[in-house]
Formats: structure tokens, C-alpha cells, sequence
């Protein structure tokens, strides 16, 4: 059997399947659930949220994800709920019925979506300790508005359920390895770091798929066909976080949801960071690693990681390496990956105490947007002078970056705003942005400097904070 996993409980075992079809097509063309939408295929909209659960101990954690990006074999071993589970299990349920009085379902598109991520959030699923608005976040409505499904959410915050018949099945197949070919593609689901390395060393030319929120998209939106895929997401070795004396360890396949976590015990700032990535299903879904690997100028992790000094360990069947993480990213869409290597984790050192640390993300929508600029600086200052720098950007060039000049012009300086106003005009030196649908480069440059004054003011206490700002904008 190819995979096997649960849909309301029951077992669905299937035998061929295509590796890059995605779960919201089969869940529409093979088995009619059409209940849940397809929006925008692209991971933005949330018409088509899913529950997938894993076993976790002994109990079922339950995530909000976006079928539309997630490929079939990537249920091997889980178990998933669809808006139409609720009827099935004796709905409407209390949220359903809220929403059906108070007006809040809207239109059928987005509402499937909706309803899931409140349910997922009453039931528990992974996140649903954040602010309701941040629940949301990746549930969009261009129709009439948030009011009624929010206040749908307040008044039905839990709803029971029993998953022990749930968990039980899925120890029975969420442990074994899968693999299958479909049209002379092959794909292989290892469970194991060993079994990858010596997958890799057989196909270095197969593509890695650890949340598919980056690869989901070349499928979609690229019409790509993939010949040989490696989902690597379910490796739990790879999902490892050891929060060390010294350093923080993050495994590749930590998801953005658990990194937000051990990251906003680090800095503040980078809890922000992580809070504004994308939106719950997205976070619930990408990976650390995959957010390094793809190896985008304006992916929002690696600004961050460079400027804490991380270290990025990649492993094959020959051994390990360790690099600064800088050093990966060599070019525009190339980064210091050998054959048969994957990113197995990232080190990020704890940042002295006394170290000031400022990281910043500017996008266009403050929610669920990935960034025009991305600033991210530690200095070390004593007796009011910069006695070390390090500053990194993303959206400035081709790779995320350090900026040297910049560096060179903080590092033996007093801190103060003259200083700040040199180290931007250094940037001039280190960086040459493009224009884009993000921002222009005159804008990226002016940004980029202003989020070095930013941090000048918000160290004597005088910035406004984004949660101020937020405020402001009601
Ligand atoms: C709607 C939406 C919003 C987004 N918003 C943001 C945002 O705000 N900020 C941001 O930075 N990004 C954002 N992204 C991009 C994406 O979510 C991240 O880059 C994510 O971290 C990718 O992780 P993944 O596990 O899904 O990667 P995948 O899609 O599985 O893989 C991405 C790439 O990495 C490779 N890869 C994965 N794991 C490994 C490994 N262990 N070793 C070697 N190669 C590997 C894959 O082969 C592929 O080339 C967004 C994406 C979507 C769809
Ligand atoms: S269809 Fe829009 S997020 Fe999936
Ligand atoms: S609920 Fe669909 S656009 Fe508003």
C-alpha cells in the first residue's frame, strides 16, 4: 500500500497515487468533498483549510493547513478533517450554528475556510492559543467584512471532542516509511535522517519536500513536474529543538509554528518576526529548513539567523559540515548545497545579554505578506561605543546578506543617531536593490537605513512599537 491515513476516523489505504497532486484536489475530484475550496491555490486565502492530525505521545495535535499546497503523500500516516466531518459528526455544531445566526457565513468560498480555522482553534489544534485575530490571519474575506466571524469565534472559544479511537488508529500507521511511482515518477516518504542520506546518495537529483508551502507553489502556480520527490517532513529526528546553554538547535523540519515559540524566548523581536511569517496554516506547515534551503532573497528567517551569527549544518551519506549561514547563500538561486546533502539543523548562538537586537520586517500587508525589506542587527556596545556589529537584510539583494560596509561603519563608533545616519548611508555601498512590486529601490535603501535609526530610538525609548502602531490602526 502506498499511504495510509484516516479521514472522520475511518482508514483510507491508497495504492497509486500522483506525488504532486494535492490533497484539496483529491479531496474534490476522488472523493467529492467539495466543501472545501479552492481560493487561490497558493496558500494565501484559507478557502481550502483542513485539519491534519499526528500523533503526538499519545494524543492526536490537530494543525490548521492549507490543502490547496500540501501533496497527497504528505497524509501518510495522519488523519484529516474537512468541513463536511462536522456534519458527519452530528453537525451543525455550536460554531456552525453561531456563525449561520449571527450572519458571519458569508459566502461559500471563504466560509468552509473559516469554519475550519475556528474549529480548529476551539478544539485546540496548534496555535489556538494566540489572538483570535492572528488565528485568522490566513482566512481572507473581500466581501463584507471580519466582525461576525470574529465575534463567532468569541462565543464558541472550545468545543469537546474525543480523539482516542483517533489516536489508536493512527499508531498503527503513522511510524512506517512509504513509497510509491506513478507515471515513472518516484517518490519516497522516509521516516528516519539515515534513510534519507542514503536515498539522496541514490537520487541527488530528487527534490526535497518537507512542508511543501515554497514547492507547493511550483506545482500550482509553475505547473512543474517533479520526477523524483523526497518528502522528508515526517523525519522526526529532523524536527528537533535543544534549547542548549549556549545555543539554540532547530532541526530542518521545525515548523515555523514551534520555532515562533523558542524564538520569542530568545528576543521579543524575533517572536514578532515569526508571529508576522505568513499566517497559522502556513507556519503550521513551513519549515526552518525549508525557509533556508529555497534559498529566497526575501525569505524572513535567514536575515535574523545571520545577524545571531547561526551556523547551518548540512549532512550526506559521507558525514556533516558546518557553515556560517551566510556562507550558503552564494547567488541569486544558489546556495552551497553538494549533492546529496540536506539541511539537518541550525545552531544560533544566545545572544550576550547586554547585546542590543533589533530585527524588523516591512511588507506591504502587515499580515500574511512576506517582506520588501528585512532588517536584522545585533550590537554589542560598551561604555556607549559599538565594540562589534553584525547587520543582515533580506529583499536588498539576490541573497539574504550581510551588510560590511554598514558594519564597518558601526563597529568603534559611539551609538548614537549620527551613527545610525552613517551606517545608512554605508548601505548605499553594500547593496544596489531592485525594483519590484515590494518597493522600489529607493525605497529599500531609505528603509533599510531608517530601520538602523529605528532601533537607535527604540534604545532611548522613543520608538513607537508595532503594537502601538497596530493599536493605532484599530
Ligand atoms: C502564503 C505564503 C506566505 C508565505 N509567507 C512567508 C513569509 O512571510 N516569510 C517567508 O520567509 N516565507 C514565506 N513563505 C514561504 C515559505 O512558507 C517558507 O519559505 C517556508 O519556510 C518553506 O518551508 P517548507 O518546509 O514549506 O519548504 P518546502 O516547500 O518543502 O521546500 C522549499 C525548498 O527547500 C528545500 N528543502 C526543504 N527542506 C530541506 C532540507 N532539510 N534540506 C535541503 N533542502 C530542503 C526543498 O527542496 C525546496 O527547494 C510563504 C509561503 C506561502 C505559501
Ligand atoms: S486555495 Fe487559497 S489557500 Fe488554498
Ligand atoms: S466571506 Fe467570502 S469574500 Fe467575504
Amino acid at each position: 500500500m502506498a499511504i495510509s491515513f484516516l479521514l472522520d476516523g475511518a482508514r483510507i489505504d491508497l495504492d497509486a497515487i500522483d506525488p504532486t497532486g494535492s490533497v484539496l484536489d483529491f479531496l474534490r475530484t476522488h472523493l467529492g468533498r467539495t466543501g472545501t475550496k479552492e481560493g487561490c491555490a497558493e496558500g494565501d486565502c484559507g478557502a481550502c483549510t483542513v485539519l491534519v492530525g499526528t500523533l503526538v505521545g499519545e494524543a492526536v495535535q490537530w494543525r490548521a493547513l492549507n490543502s490547496c499546497i500540501q501533496f497527497l503523500p504528505m497524509l501518510h500516516g495522519k488523519a484529516l478533517l474537512t468541513v463536511e466531518s462536522l456534519s458527519r459528526e452530528g453537525g451543525p455544531n455550536a460554531l456552525q450554528a453561531c456563525m449561520a445566526g449571527n450572519g458571519s457565513s458569508q459566502c461559500g468560498f471563504c466560509t468552509p475556510g473559516f469554519v475550519m480555522s475556528l474549529y480548529g482553534r476551539a478544539i485546540g489544534a496548534r496555535g489556538s492559543e494566540l489572538p483570535l485575530g492572528d488565528v485568522l490571519a490566513g482566512n481572507l474575506c473581500r466581501c463584507t467584512g471580519y466582525g461576525p466571524i470574529l465575534d463567532a469565534g468569541r462565543a464558541v472559544p472550545s468545543l469537546p471532542r474525543d480523539d482516542a479511537a483517533v489516536a489508536e488508529a493512527l499508531a498503527e500507521i503513522e511510524a512506517a516509511p512509504a513509497s510509491g511511482e506513478w507515471e515513472g515518477r518516484r517518490w519516497f516518504a522516509p521516516r528516519r535522517a539515515d534513510e534519507l542520506a542514503r536515498l539522496l546518495a541514490d537520487y541527488p537529483d530528487a527534490t526535497l519536500v518537507a512542508g511543501a508551502t515554497d514547492v507547493g507553489l511550483w506545482v500550482t502556480k509553475g505547473l512543474k513536474r517533479i520526477e523524483t520527490v523526497i518528502f522528508i517532513g515526517d523525519i522526526a529526528e529532523l524536527g528537533e529543538i535543544e534549547e542548549r546553554e549556549d545555543a539554540l538547535v532547530l532541526g530542518a523540519n521545525v515548523r515555523h509554528a514551534e520555532a515562533h515559540d523558542v524564538l520569542a524566548r530568545l528576543h521579543p523581536d524575533l517572536g514578532e518576526l515569526w508571529r508576522r511569517f505568513a499566517a497559522l496554516q502556513v507556519r503550521n506547515a513551513g519549515t526552518i529548513g525549508g525557509n533556508i534551503a529555497n534559498g529566497s532573497p526575501i525569505g524572513d528567517g535567514p536575515p535574523a539567523l545571520i545577524a545571531l551569527g547561526a551556523e547551518l549544518v548540512l549532512r550526506s551519506i559521507e558525514g556533516r559540515r558546518t557553515l556560517p549561514l551566510e556562507d550558503y547563500f552564494v547567488d541569486y538561486g544558489q546556495q552551497d548545497r553538494r549533492p546529496g546533502e540536506f539541511v539537518e539543523s541550525v545552531r544560533v548562538p544566545r545572544p550576550a545579554k547586554q547585546a542590543v537586537i533589533h530585527v524588523a520586517k516591512l511588507s506591504r500587508r502587515f499580515d500574511s505578506d512576506i517582506s520588501a525589506v528585512c532588517g536584522a542587527f545585533m550590537l554589542h556596545v560598551e561604555d556607549g561605543v559599538i565594540v562589534f556589529a553584525r547587520a543582515a537584510f533580506g529583499g536588498m539583494a539576490g541573497t539574504p546578506r550581510r551588510a560590511p560596509a554598514c558594519e564597518a561603519a558601526l563597529t568603534g563608533q559611539r551609538f548614537t543617531m549620527a551613527t545610525m545616519d552613517a551606517a545608512a548611508r554605508a548601505l548605499h555601498a553594500d547593496f544596489t536593490p531592485l525594483d519590484d512590486v515590494r518597493g522600489s529601490a529607493a525605497y529599500r535603501l531609505e528603509a533599510a537605513g531608517n530601520l538602523l535609526r529605528r532601533m537607535w530610538l527604540r534604545e532611548q525609548g522613543t520608538a513607537i512599537s508595532v503594537q502601538d502602531l497596530e493599536a493605532l490602526d484599530g
